[in-house]
């Protein structure tokens, strides 16, 4: 298949990209390495990949981009930042919500063509237009639901919008939705609970798995935001890519909302202690944002489970040593 996917020099993105290449696709990555890099890329020297780098913003960068026609759309390119969000919610506003429209957009072009209209529930297709199916695979987060209880999240558990990249990221799943609903363009909304694993950013734009480790190898001290009750589902990385890249196969997850996690979840208290083997002190400071922290964050994976026969294989323990061996091979 010819498979796009945006924000694919990022951390998520790039393991989503290798799973692809090892499954034999031919992959296009577009990114505006705002967040990503090529070092993130360097290993896919291969003539079934291609880098372009540009905006999901940018009408002219998607002109290039959509020259090809895509059997599948990966997309996770997007402002992942909560602080950065409620600091600067415009610029997570348009890369997360307008440029999902942008992409909804190509891609019902693609499969319709510019000049067909939808007549009751029907397409009528202009025959001279070069059209090609396809699939938006939209890449949301946990973080727009509610506070968990002990039975965790399940797809019908309520979302809030604490932060800006929650209601952008929630503006955008129901776009991603209604193309599904209005134009029958298939597409599915997923939910990873956090990821974390080789490649994530270990400075203060990271995730806290890489944030910790890297203070423990560096001999820094661990500071947690707020009281460090907050609990959070953590998801090893080389899982999520393989939920991620199984909802653009499996066709019976189209128009459906589906969670990925581990059905367990870590208060930061107990993950510091973990990461820390008593060799670095932990502390707490002061949070910066605590009206948009959500206190209890725990998966029920059950529907990925019957719908596209998906589990996570990794345990935190695994997971957090694999990281660690390659933070500490990066330092
Ligand atoms: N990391 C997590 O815990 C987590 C959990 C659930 C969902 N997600 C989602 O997964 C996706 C990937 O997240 P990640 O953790 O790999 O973050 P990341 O920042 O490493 O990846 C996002 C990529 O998108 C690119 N990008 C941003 N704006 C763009 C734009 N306007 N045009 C083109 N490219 C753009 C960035 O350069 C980056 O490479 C995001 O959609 C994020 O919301 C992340």
């Amino acid at each position: 298949m010819n498979i796009l996917v945006t924000g694919g020099a990022g951390f998520i993105g790039r393991w989503v990209v290798k799973r692809l290449l090892e499954d034999g696709h031919r992959i296009v990555v577009l990114d505006n390495l705002s967040n990503g890099s090529l070092e993130n890329i360097d290993e896919f020297k291969d003539e079934n990949f291609k880098f372009i780098k540009g905006d999901i913003k940018n009408d002219e960068d998607l002109d290039v981009v959509f020259k090809e026609k895509y059997d599948i759309i990966y997309h996770l390119g997007a402002s992942i930042n909560v602080q950065d969000s409620i600091d600067d919610p415009r610029t997570t506003f348009f890369n997360d919500t307008v440029g999902t429209f942008n992409v909804l957009e190509r891609a019902r072009f693609q499969m319709f063509g510019k000049n067909a209209k939808m007549q009751g529930d029907r397409w009528i297709i202009d025959n001279h237009e070069d059209i090609y199916p396809c699939k938006v695979v939209f890449m949301s987060t946990c973080m727009v639901y509610d506070v968990a209880n002990d039975n965790g999240i399940d797809e019908n558990h309520p979302t809030k919008p604490v932060s800006p990249y929650g209601g952008s990221k929630i503006a955008a799943e129901n776009m991603v939705l209604s193309y599904y609903n209005a134009y029958k363009l298939p597409t599915v909304v997923i939910r990873p609970f956090n990821t974390y694993g080789p490649f994530q950013k270990t400075g203060g734009e990271g995730g806290v798995v890489a944030i910790f480790i890297n203070n423990y190898l560096k001999n820094q001290d661990i500071s947690i935001y707020g009281s460090g009750e907050q609990t959070r589902d953590l998801l090893y990385v080389k899982d999520c890519a393989r939920f991620v890249v199984k909802a653009g196969y499996d066709d019976n997850v189209n128009g459906e909302i589906v969670n990925a996690g581990t059905g367990r979840d870590v208060t930061i208290n107990e993950l510091a202690k973990i990461i820390a083997k008593d060799k670095v002190q932990v502390k707490h400071v002061e949070h910066i944002h605590p009206q948009s922290e959500i206190m209890k964050l725990k998966c029920n994976y059950s529907k990925a489970k019957k719908l596209m026969n998906w589990e996570p294989e990794y345990t935190v323990g695994q997971g957090i040593k694999e990281t660690e061996d390659w933070i500490d091979k990066t330092l």
